[in-house]
């Protein structure tokens, strides 16, 4: 496996399928690896802690940095290349230019309109835009993979990569599983600051999911799910940013009737565990109706 630094060095794997990562590599990660060498494309996986999708006060200077680690991981799964840019490479005018320059970025209705992740981090889809545009700039690749874990982030990228088409010879961007611990927790780099006594109560995520999913098979209303959806997280001491049932494409609230939406409507949580923030989410493959419906 080659560990190629700088842009440049990256032109024998252009049309590769890329996997774009932060490092901190988990199972779920290495199941995005394996996906992507299924589809019969040299692999290259990216490690980057992209500073412009964090905001002041977030966790950047604490996110895992665990670079061995992932190396061996990307390599057992079947990477044929890691790329780990420099932080000046990436951004050569500096972190303050390229933070501007990302706020004057046009982004895809789906990181503005839901009022989820864009709500409670109003600057992050703007950095995570700019870094894996650049990525698809530097990479050429032909494919990319993303997790379902991030769901907003992937309808984010899927609709910026559909929008600049021409400009990365219409890249397919694969949307894979989230990968879950045996109890149900997604798996999640962040899931290494939770302390012991924190894990019990971070399965209240995946139970709140079951719980809307219970719903939807009940022929329950979205409203009713989401209420569900808050008491299991209140029951496991969670304090909630948001707990919703939305309609999978815009990330929208599901208003009207809309049968076709009711196999996929989807169940989104973000929650803090004593300061620690975890988001999930879920397809509620059943009959969600809409509010009142
Ligand atoms: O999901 C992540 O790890 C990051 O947001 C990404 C897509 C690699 C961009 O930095």
């Amino acid at each position: 496996m080659q560990i190629v630094e700088h842009a440049p060095s990256l032109a024998p794997f252009h049309a590769c399928a890329l996997v774009p990562t932060m490092g901190a590599l988990h199972a779920g990660h290495a199941s995005l690896i394996k996906r992507a060498a299924s589809d019969g494309r040299p692999v290259v996986v990216s490690l980057f802690v992209n500073p412009t999708q964090f905001a002041a006060g977030e966790d950047f200077s604490k996110y895992p940095r665990t670079l061995e680690a992932d190396r061996a991981l990307c390599q057992a799964a079947g990477a044929e290349a890691i790329f780990i840019p420099s932080v000046t490479d990436m951004y050569p005018h500096g972190v303050d230019a390229a933070n501007a320059q990302a706020a004057a970025l046009k982004l895809p209705l789906v990181a503005t309109q839901p009022q989820l992740e864009d709500a409670w981090r109003p600057t992050h889809f703007a950095g995570v835009c700019q870094v894996v545009a650049k990525l698809f700039d530097m990479c050429q690749p032909a494919a990319a993979y993303f997790g379902e874990k991030d769901f907003q982030q992937l309808r984010v990228i899927q609709d910026m990569a559909r929008r600049e088409g021409a400009r990365w010879k219409n890249i397919v961007v694969h949307a894979c599983p989230t990968i879950r611990e045996s109890d149900g927790l997604a798996m999640s780099s962040r899931n290494r600051y939770l302390q012991a006594n924190q894990r019990e109560n971070a399965l209240g995520l995946s139970r709140a999911l079951a719980a809307a999913q219970e719903c939807a098979r009940a022929g329950m209303d979205s409203a009713a799910a989401e209420s569900e959806m808050r008491r299991v997280l209140a029951q496991h001491q969670l304090e909630v940013e948001y707990a919703v049932i939305r309609a999978p494409e815009t990330l929208l609230p599901i208003e009207k009737f809309q049968p076709e939406l009711k196999s996929v409507a989807r169940a989104l949580i973000a929650a803090r565990l004593d300061g620690v923030r975890l988001i999930d989410n879920a397809s509620c493959a059943g009959a969600i109706s809409d509010r009142g419906g």
